[in-house]
């Protein structure tokens, strides 16, 4: 009887509707592969991207709408150098967090004496409410840092009348230093009532409001104040990309190559360019049906196409994505729950942990995936499998931000294929030699996600090979309070 009894039980389970975790893998065996190849960045398709990225900034600096790159004129025509002294005040508003700073610059031996800094969580809401909610929030918090410093420092009070640069991490067509229009929302942001007007009209009337008498200096992007950051501590930086919530970036561009400024007068014969890489596009792109579905889905569609591939704002989306087509044709991770269903559900610093879960049974992927998508009793194989989704998706990103980055070096001439072709040539005494170039890199994911960054900085050094490699510099981390610093005294 208990021989019938096991046949009979291997016979039912032989039947059985449900396959085994082996059988489910096979079924997504496939989905997963494709996801491998349509993710491929082979080193030949990331010098596509150098070349078409370099090729795009020379349409965008030609004419207006000449290309997906806007190219953003900034007026910064310098760049802070490190023998600043004073007290500047700034505020930065542009992903999830919203801040306020004052810095106290001591010159070239002291550099930053003391700094301040107050950080808010931007509420939600806010983010798609109308500007005067907004810009209420942001004058109220700035209001509430003023009177704390006032008790504190009483040596500053009475403040003379205060000088502020605006960190405004968005499109803006800027008519100078100090003024520009809102282009378009990126990064989730939609207030209507904002596009296409001054951004800091909208600023002043707020701290009005608040009583607040404070003078707008300087309206920068956030990849300018990095920019200028980077230059305060070391001046061999040409470029600044942030990889955050959105990815984006700027660098110093001369004068006679910005043609469509028609010979705006700079004083140092140059500008910082604001190029909202964000929205570049290419067909050497490696883009999946995952790309094409979030991107039709989105409040934006085909627009910021670089950016749903490379930020914070969308890594944890594209692994979401993935995982419900894997959940929709294949048994492998249970039924389908109604989270895996939910956008945007998988937040990328979550997407981050699963990928670098150091446990040896993965257990911190299984309580994300049973907390957060509702899939839970998954097997170590599909774990490992999810690991691998992460995977894919990051190295996509970080090795394509590495392609932007060596794009804007070889516009610049600072790639060093020049330089490497005439010194073997020419052999080492040659003239023309490699420069040290730095590019500063800030932003939430870039800073916090260990393997992104690794593979960035790998991605930048194999696209320049081992003789270019060294020269180039990329520098994160540059103050403790992220992400900028500005010297309104030379703008
Ligand atoms: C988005 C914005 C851009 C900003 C970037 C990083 O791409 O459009 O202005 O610099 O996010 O915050």
């Amino acid at each position: 009887r208990v021989v019938e009894g096991l046949v009979c039980a291997q016979n039912w389970l032989r039947a059985s509707p449900f396959p085994s975790i082996e059988e489910c893998l096979e079924e997504v065996e496939l989905l997963e592969e494709e996801l491998e190849e349509a993710c491929g960045t082979p080193v030949s398709r990331l010098k596509q991207v150098v070349d078409a990225m370099a090729v795009e900034m020379h349409a965008g600096l030609a004419s207006e709408g000449g290309s997906k790159l806007k190219m953003l004129l900034t007026f910064v025509d310098k760049l802070p150098i490190g023998s600043e002294k004073g007290i500047y005040y700034a505020l930065d508003l542009g992903g999830t967090n919203f801040r306020v700073l004052r810095v106290q610059l001591g010159g070239r031996r002291s550099g930053i004496v003391r700094q301040d800094v107050e950080r808010k969580p931007i509420p939600e809401h806010l983010m798609t409410s109308s500007s005067e909610d907004l810009f209420d929030f942001i004058a109220t918090s700035l209001k509430e840092f003023f009177d704390q410093e006032n008790d504190k420092d009483s040596d500053i009070s009475p403040a003379p009348r205060r000088e502020l640069g605006f960190t405004f991490s968005f499109p803006v067509k800027q008519t100078s230093v100090s003024s520009g229009i809102l282009m378009k929302w990126t990064k989730g942001f939609s207030i209507q009532d904002m596009v296409g007007n001054d951004v800091c009209e909208f600023l002043h009337q707020a701290m009005s409001r608040q009583g607040l008498d404070m003078h707008i200096a300087a309206l920068v992007n956030d990849t300018v104040g990095t920019l200028a950051l980077g230059h305060y501590n070391d001046e061999d930086t040409v470029a600044a990309v942030i990889i955050g919530t959105g990815t984006n970036a700027c660098y110093f561009e001369r004068a006679d190559a910005i043609i469509k400024s028609q010979g705006f007068p700079t004083s140092s014969g140059g500008m910082v360019v604001n190029m909202e890489w964000g929205n570049f596009w290419s067909s050497h792109l490696p883009r999946t049906s995952y790309d094409i579905e979030l991107d039709a889905e989105s409040p934006n569609p085909n627009d910021q196409g670089f950016e749903k591939m490379i930020s914070g704002m969308y890594l944890g989306e594209i692994v979401r994505r993935v995982i419900l087509r894997m959940s929709k044709e294949s048994d492998v991770f249970g039924p389908i729950s109604s989270n895996l269903c939910k956008a945007f559900i998988l937040r990328t610093p979550l997407m981050s942990t699963m990928h670098e879960d150091e446990s040896p049974e993965l257990e911190v992927v299984a309580r994300i995936l049973d907390e957060v998508l509702g899939i839970s009793d998954v097997p170590l194989k599909v774990r490992k499998l999810v690991v691998n989704i992460c995977d894919v998706v990051t190295r996509r990103a970080a090795r394509l931000a590495a392609a932007g980055i060596v794009g804007i070096l070889k516009k610049i001439g600072r790639d060093g294929s020049g330089a490497v072709a005439s010194s073997r040539a020419k052999g080492p005494s040659s003239s023309n030699r490699l420069r040290r170039t730095v590019v500063a890199v800030e932003g939430g994911l870039y800073s916090n996600y260990r393997m992104f960054r690794e593979y960035l900085n790998d991605a930048v050094a194999e696209i320049l090979g081992e003789e270019l490699a060294p020269y180039v510099i990329l520098k994160d981390r540059l103050s403790i309070s992220w992400p900028l610093f500005l010297k309104l005294n030379i703008l």
